[in-house]
């Protein structure tokens, strides 16, 4: 029920998102434009977006080609494969949200959110009456070095909701170091389970689908429950990623950062322009609470989404930057009779059905105890696998073969997983079949 709800709430949730990845750029293609949609010379399927000058790799859904005339994913048949030299016109910059400004008329939830300047509260509702969401984000591998620090910070007789639910969030994983007996843990806490790649070099549909599928394999979380994801790079891919996050039964992105506007903005379906002055390579780098370079406060930061429209407020951490003591310090000032811990999902839950906050204890998917089919818990005895990491040279130099640790529940593989072989058999593995819906 509460997926079919959210893929046609479709969205796109607004948030600080994560750091400019740290690796050098990728070689292999070379954009013959600033900005842009390209075909990739040797694969029919594969395009390329390139924002200034760097070239992120996409794929076409299964059966599908990329149709470099008319920039997009389309039947075989249709499509026109390979690169499609053009006379280079003017020097427009493709602008990937160009979409029609709001119309509120035609826009009604619980299928479609948006207004004009992005500020207004779901349902019309005053702030008054609206929750104040926090959402917390938590990006990367999750292992020894930070699997305590969730335990305590999730401490269930600590801090609750109001409803008297545990507070939950929402793990951004990513593969390598990755412990898949502690994810199953966390994920038969009821907390959200979402990707941030393989690699954490890239968001390519190979990243996302083949993260969801080891998350899968090595801790048991279901695919139809990982709906969200983070780009590494913090750069949405415009109308065709949306297309493919739908193909492939993904429900929202936590990729665009938004400008510190006075009033914060509210998350929105994509249905309408994107309404906060944000364009790909224009955004401004996330902020992430606890890593201590900036001295803008957190404090400041809520207030402005409590004091104003109580847009959710997303507290992005990387787990190697984790800082259980400023953290929990700062969730003590947080907690309220009117704040609520919520992962992504719970708060898109709760725009396409905005409830007043006096009616809260109504609603069922914020409802611990109204939670079906809630996952057995992880084993207490997983294997740790001590497996060789062969990276395919073809794919990554940058990576270092050697051994890799993995804890998982389940048998240990061969090989260390990894793009092109998720289940880890030495094999090449296709893993880009849409899930049947
Ligand atoms: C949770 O908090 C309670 C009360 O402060 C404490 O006794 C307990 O040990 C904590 N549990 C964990 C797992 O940290
Ligand atoms: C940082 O914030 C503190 C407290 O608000 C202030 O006292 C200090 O001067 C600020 N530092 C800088 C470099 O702005
Ligand atoms: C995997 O999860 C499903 C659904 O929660 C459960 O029925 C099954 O027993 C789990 N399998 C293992 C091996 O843990």
């Amino acid at each position: 029920m509460a997926r079919w709800c959210l893929l046609l709430a479709a969205g796109l949730l607004a948030s600080f998102g994560p750091v400019e990845s740290q690796f050098p750029q990728d070689q292999g293609f070379q954009c013959p434009a600033k900005d842009g949609y390209f075909a990739d010379p040797d694969n029919c399927r594969k395009f390329y977006q390139c924002v200034d000058e760097y070239p992120y790799d996409q794929l076409c859904p299964s059966g599908l080609h990329w149709d470099d005339r008319r920039k997009q994913c389309d039947f075989k048949d249709v499509a026109e494969c390979g690169p499609i030299t053009t006379t280079p016109g003017p020097p427009t910059t493709e602008d990937p949200y160009k979409a029609t400004s709001c119309d509120t008329a035609n826009c009604p939830l619980p299928n479609c959110f948006c207004s004009k300047d992005g500020t207004l509260i779901p349902g019309g509702l005053d702030p008054s009456e609206t929750p104040q969401m926090i959402i917390l984000a938590l990006d990367g591998a999750v292992n020894g070095q930070n699997y305590e620090h969730y335990v305590r910070l999730f401490n269930d007789t600590e801090h609750k909701n109001p409803n008297e639910c545990p507070m939950r969030g929402t793990f951004f994983i990513s593969h390598e170091y990755t412990d898949y007996q502690m994810v199953q843990q966390l994920y038969s806490k009821s907390h959200e389970i979402a990707l941030y790649s393989v690699t954490r070099t890239r968001s390519g549909f190979k990243e996302m689908v083949g993260m969801r599928t080891m998350l899968n394999l090595w801790a048991n979380v279901s695919e139809f429950e990982v709906l969200g994801m983070r780009s590494p790079r913090l750069k949405p891919g415009g109308n065709e990623q949306f297309n493919m996050m739908l193909d492939y039964g993904f429900v929202w992105d936590s990729s665009v950062s938004v400008p510190p506007v006075r009033v914060p903005v509210w998350p929105y379906t994509l249905d309408y322009k994107i309404p906060h002055d944000c364009r790909s390579g224009g955004c401004p780098t996330s902020q992430y609470p606890g890593k201590g370079h900036s001295n803008h406060s957190t404090r400041e930061d809520f207030n402005r989404h409590y004091e104003n429209n109580r847009a959710p407020y997303v507290m992005s951490f990387h787990t190697n930057w984790f800082n259980e003591a400023n953290l929990i310090e700062g969730l003590n000032k947080f907690l309220k009779d009117d704040t609520w811990f919520v992962t992504m999902t719970q708060a898109l839950l709760w725009m396409s059905d905005p409830v007043p906050v006096n009616q809260i204890s109504q609603f069922d998917d914020w409802d611990c105890r109204k939670r079906k089919e809630v996952p057995p818990p992880a084993c207490n005895l997983p294997n740790s696998c001590k497996v060789p990491f062969k990276p395919p040279p073809d794919v990554d130099k940058r990576w270092i073969p050697g051994t890799r640790y993995m804890g998982t529940c389940f048998s240990c593989p061969k090989q260390y997983p990894w793009l092109y072989d998720v289940d880890g058999d030495g094999g090449q593995a296709d893993f880009f079949e849409p899930p049947e819906v």
